[in-house]
């Protein structure tokens, strides 16, 4: 139910200076509600009309009338309208409990595909907080865009080329152990990189030697395909872990490596289109009018780089996919390279490279500095994964020591803190890591809502049966009143954060549903049979409707029991 637009229908009847979308515009909600559930200040018409806006309000609120609106009062220069409680709440919950899961979805995006470009970590090096974050805001959005109607499609641009595989080649070679890369062989690989640039500082014939074997590499030796194809499974195996605890899923695995053979062929339309220009030995498109340095295409020893594969990347998306629009969630450090490569694309006159948006994030932050994983300071994401669920198993204990599937709730809340953690912060903010803060069951937290959504279950559980499909009369207290507000917004605040592209804005939303419904659980009995029993169990099912699909689209797991 869109309470705006009916309120403005009905003030157009009486503004004829006025547009709808102008009288949209103009209309506030109070700052308390108990001045009302819309406003409608005047001065913009006392303007126009040179009349005091007192006046216009007072004689407005007059004419104000009908349908779901209850009570129009002027306060002021404002006119504030109450709508019907009973009756609204009774259209709404109606509308949520007949739409059960499919309630806020839209169609916006029907018919149209999404491509999203998101994880995506380096091979043989382990899967970075930053690659978390891509990771978790991809996915969000992804699912977001699902309710919206669009079809995605999840690319993961694996980090699977480059020439650090020329240096993991050397480092291999040199001083590696097969069984020892096959235990844990991120962790080795790792470790062997490392090692070469430390020698590389005393012995620069390794950069050259690295600089041979990529080359080799990229003209399909068969040892160095070899070794990269292990080093590449072995990597996949661990980086699935991640993805199995995190239950996220890709359509595509397509990284670097895949477009080998398709970048030829984009190199030729930049001849043609008389873009390459030799510097220093490399081929670089130049950017200068739009105040970009120049874009690198190919490497003085023929070696290609990483725009270029991302070149061929993104006419391979349009082609294979044909993209409404296609994100990249990528740190904004790489912002450059992302304008570059669009810039590089509009020269070629592929005009939809408009389409393609860069989703950038800020970083994860302890004790005020970055978090990294260079340098021995690594931080195994597996490692954190798996300390939030033993933090979460020893809160579950503590509150609620008979539960069944301990374990599984565990994983639950444990990796639901993380991801609610990631997403409730603005996606360009950096973030504080705190594992303690994360998981409580009090606050801004993933646990929260999903206690509060249990506990909801719970209750609906007792009053078994008894949630009616087609309400009669709704409910007019105004506790109930804020939670039904609440509810009729999810479908407004799913769009605005996919126009945004900011699942934060779904994590405050129900963040605030949920603490407006543990206000009215603390004020109301619900389970106890007055004459709106009946909408009372509507309206909890309707929130556990709306937390349990919103947590979802977080990619939050959503347990029944806590
Ligand atoms: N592998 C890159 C990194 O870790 C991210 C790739 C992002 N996607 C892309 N199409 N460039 O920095």
């Amino acid at each position: 139910m869109n309470f705006k637009s009916t309120f403005s229908e009905i003030l157009s009847e009486h503004l004829h200076t006025l547009t709808r979308e102008q009288i949209m515009s103009i209309i506030e909600v109070p700052k308390n509600q108990t001045h009302g559930d819309l406003a409608f200040p005047c001065f913009t018409l006392a303007k126009e009309l040179r009349k005091s806006p007192t006046l216009i309000a007072q004689e407005l609120s007059e004419k104000i009338t009908g349908g779901l609106i209850e009570k129009a009062e002027a306060v002021g220069p404002y006119v504030n309208v109450f709508f019907s409680k009973a009756e609204a709440s009774k259209d709404i919950l109606n509308a949520v409990i007949k739409n059960q899961d499919s309630y806020g979805n839209s169609t916006n995006g029907t018919g149209k595909n999404i491509v999203l470009d998101f994880s995506s970590p380096n091979i043989a090096k382990p899967f970075s907080m930053g690659h978390l974050r891509s990771t978790v805001i991809g996915n969000a959005l992804a699912n977001i865009a699902e309710k919206c109607g669009y079809n995605t499609i999840r690319v993961n641009h694996l980090g699977d080329w480059g020439t650090q595989f020329g240096k993991l080649i050397t480092a291999y070679k040199k001083w590696g152990d097969a069984d020892k890369v096959a235990q844990s062989p991120i962790e080795e690989l790792l470790k062997l990189y490392v090692h070469f640039h430390e020698e590389v500082e005393s012995d620069p014939q390794l950069e050259v030697e690295a600089r041979q074997w990529f080359k080799a590499l990229e003209e399909g030796n068969e040892e160095a395909t070899e070794l990269w194809k292990w080093f590449r499974e072995e990597s996949l195996k661990e980086f699935q872990r991640i993805y199995d605890l995190l239950g996220i899923e890709f359509n595509s695995f397509n990284g670097e490596a895949f477009y080998n053979d398709k970048m030829e062929k984009v190199i030729e339309k930049l001849e043609a289109h008389h873009l390459l220009e030799e510097s220093e030995g490399a081929y670089v498109v130049r950017l200068d009018e739009n105040n970009l340095p120049p874009c690198l295409i190919k490497k003085s020893d023929g070696a290609s780089l990483y725009a270029t594969r991302d070149l061929a990347a993104a006419y391979y998306r349009y082609e294979n996919y044909q993209f409404d629009k296609s994100l990249y969630i990528v740190g904004q450090e790489q912002g450059v390279h992302f304008q570059q490569v669009k810039g590089v694309l509009k020269k070629l006159g592929s005009d939809w490279s408009d389409q393609m948006i860069h989703v950038p994030f800020g970083l994860y932050m302890k004790n005020g500095k970055k978090m990294s994983t260079r340098k021995g300071r690594v931080i195994l994401l597996e490692d954190v994964l798996k300390e939030a669920m033993e933090l979460a198993q020893k809160n579950i204990e503590a509150k609620n020591p008979n539960l069944e599937n301990k374990e599984s709730i565990a994983h639950a809340v444990g990796v639901g803190a993380i991801i609610f953690h990631d997403l409730k912060n603005d996606r360009t903010n950096n973030i504080e890591f705190s594992l303690e803060d994360m998981l409580t069951f009090e606050g801004e937290t993933g646990p929260y809502l999903q206690y509060t959504n249990a506990r909801a279950h719970s209750i609906l559980r007792k009053a078994e049966g008894s949630v009616a499909d087609d309400l009669k009369d709704g409910l007019s207290d105004l506790y109930s009143w804020e939670v039904v507000k609440l509810v009729n917004e999810f479908e407004a605040k799913i769009s605005k954060s996919f126009e945004t592209l900011s699942p934060s804005i779904l994590a405050k939303y129900l963040i605030d549903l949920a603490q407006t419904f543990n206000k009215y659980y603390g004020q109301v009995r619900i389970l106890e049979q007055t004459d709106d029993f009946q909408a009372k169990i509507s309206l909890l099912k309707a929130v556990t409707l709306v937390l349990t699909e919103g947590m979802k689209m977080l990619g939050m797991k959503v347990p029944e029991q806590m």
